[in-house]
């Protein structure tokens, strides 16, 4: 309870406040630097972040980084209010992002190049799979969580899960993720993972 309420202040300073968002985003920015790399994010890709809660840290610095085309989605209606406010407040500096309510799962028609799915995102194999099969993405980055982490994550990957993955990286230090894993759609149909 202590948790959560201190969670939702530092949220809504963050949504408030472009200079506290800038300073909550050094816990996103070296595994961010790692993803770009790792999906070799370049200016002008269209990138779909599934999963950007009410502070969407990941989806900015991606564009800011990259000067991609960011489209970030979550699938509940209370957070988008609160992330349009964060997105405006952080004033971007390189790329374009926009926020929709959506589900990773139903991600519509529009053509993307590349996903990035949140640890939190439930459950991660469909969306993959739907980032394949309907998003268009050739490529997919998804965080995984460390292994003492798996009881909060129930839906996401696990390491057994990722064989089918062509690249990864490791997160350290105070994270929940243990990498980033990247499937490119060859390897992933290849593997029998899309049904
Ligand atoms: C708490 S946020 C974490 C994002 C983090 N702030 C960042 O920048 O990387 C995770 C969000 O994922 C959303 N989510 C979970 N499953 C989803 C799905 N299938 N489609 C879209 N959003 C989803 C949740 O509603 C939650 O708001």
């Amino acid at each position: 309870m202590f948790i959560q309420s201190c969670t939702r202040v530092c949220e809504k300073l963050c949504c408030e406040s472009g200079f506290c968002a800038r300073i909550g985003a050094y816990y996103y920015e070296d595994m961010v630097n790692r993803e770009v790399s790792l999906g070799r994010i370049r200016p002008g890709d269209r990138v779909l972040c599934v999963g950007g809660g009410r502070t969407p840290f990941t989806a900015c610095l991606l564009a800011e980084k990259t000067g991609a085309d960011v489209t970030v989605i979550d699938h509940d209606p209370t957070v988008i209010a609160d992330a349009e406010a964060f997105i405006s407040s952080w004033q971007l500096l390189k790329g374009q992002i926009r926020c929709k309510w959506q589900d990773g799962q139903e991600p519509g028609h529009d053509p993307y190049d590349i996903a990035h799915i949140a640890l939190q995102v439930t459950p991660q194999a469909k969306v993959t799979e739907a980032m394949f099969q309907l998003a268009g993405c050739e490529k997919v980055l998804c965080r995984i969580p460390k292994p003492g982490m798996q009881d909060q994550y129930p839906e996401a990957f696990v390491q057994a899960d990722c064989e089918a993955c062509t690249d990864r990286v490791a997160h350290r230090g105070a994270r929940m993720a243990a990498e980033t894993v990247l499937f490119t759609k060859d390897a992933f149909v290849k593997e029998g993972a899309v049904g």
